[in-house]
């Protein structure tokens, strides 16, 4: 997977204009998921509000992808393929997305961000599902303010979701968080689960992204035959919730929310700071 890319926080500051860009866009195409519209135009609603803040699409052309979002209803883990399916009460839909920022020397900045949203009428089981992975992430976020090593990250989500739900979820292990910077994937890779390997020491410059998707049955996977879709192999649900994170010279910053994940991190007792000027 290459080097790991360090970055200075003047580098972090471009990545957090990527970040709040990747934000802007999810906060649109989260608010207009309702039932009846279709999983196109959420692409288009996402894709107009990069176009807005002159940023550009990671996940458009990206080995052939063909929208700036992927849409992954109920069954649906990851890589959906924004389409004709219209959204109707009672589905769970993760928006996954991303934008590009260039800097002054011609450096491309990437961010990464995934959301789940619940349309009209939906389960309790669904609801708990989406709460306990978003929870999970946040508690994997929060781990990269304290942690020596990335492994750290995913043994914190494992360890949430086991303490707070025992076994009723599975993590998926087929696909993991990733570190982000001038490429959207690079070095190292991210376990949303507890691993034996820790994995490289964090460093100050590093920046990643945290992304545990949560299934209600096993966690065994496939890939529907538009070569893109990854479904649960026996059709249990599957959310997904993903922020990008630096940690730059004075702590953890959230790049793909506007407090920085201020708010969220401050219920689990961490302070994010600001990155230097
Ligand atoms: N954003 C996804 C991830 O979280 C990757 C999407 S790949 C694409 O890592 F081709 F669909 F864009
Ligand atoms: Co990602």
């Amino acid at each position: 997977m290459g080097r790991i890319e360090y970055k200075t926080d003047q580098q972090l500051h471009w990545m957090a204009q990527a970040g709040v860009v990747t934000s802007r866009a999810l906060d649109a195409a989260v608010q207009a998921a309702k039932a009846g519209v279709s999983t196109a135009e959420l692409d288009v609603v996402f894709r107009n509000v990069l176009k807005e803040h002159n940023a550009t699409s990671n996940f458009l052309g990206y080995y052939d992808y063909p929208a700036t979002i992927c849409t992954s209803v109920n069954d649906e883990v990851v890589h959906g393929i924004p389409g004709d399916r219209v959204l109707a009460s009672g589905d769970m839909i993760s928006i996954d997305g991303g934008a590009i920022v260039v800097d002054p020397y011609g450096k491309k900045w990437n961010g990464d961000s995934a959301r789940t949203s619940l349309i009209g009428e939906v389960s309790q089981e669904r609801r708990e599902l989406s709460e306990v992975t978003r929870t999970a992430m946040w508690h994997g976020i929060a781990a990269m303010a304290t942690a020596r090593k990335v492994g750290e990250i995913g043994l914190a989500i494992e360890n949430f979701v086991r303490s707070e739900t025992g076994d009723k979820y599975g993590i998926i292990e087929d696909f993991v968080g990733h570190g982000i910077g001038t490429q959207m994937h690079m070095a190292p890779e991210v376990l949303n689960y507890a691993a034996r390997d820790l994995g490289p020491r964090l460093k100050k410059g590093m920046a990643l992204a945290i992304e545990p998707m949560l299934v209600t049955g096993g966690i065994g996977t496939r890939t529907l035959a538009d070569e893109w879709t990854i479904v649960t192999a026996d059709g249990g649900d599957a959310c997904q919730w993903e922020h990008s994170v630096a940690l730059h010279s004075e702590g953890i910053w959230v790049l793909t929310a506007e407090d920085g994940g201020a708010e969220e991190l401050s219920k689990l007792g961490v302070t994010v700071k600001p990155i230097p000027a």
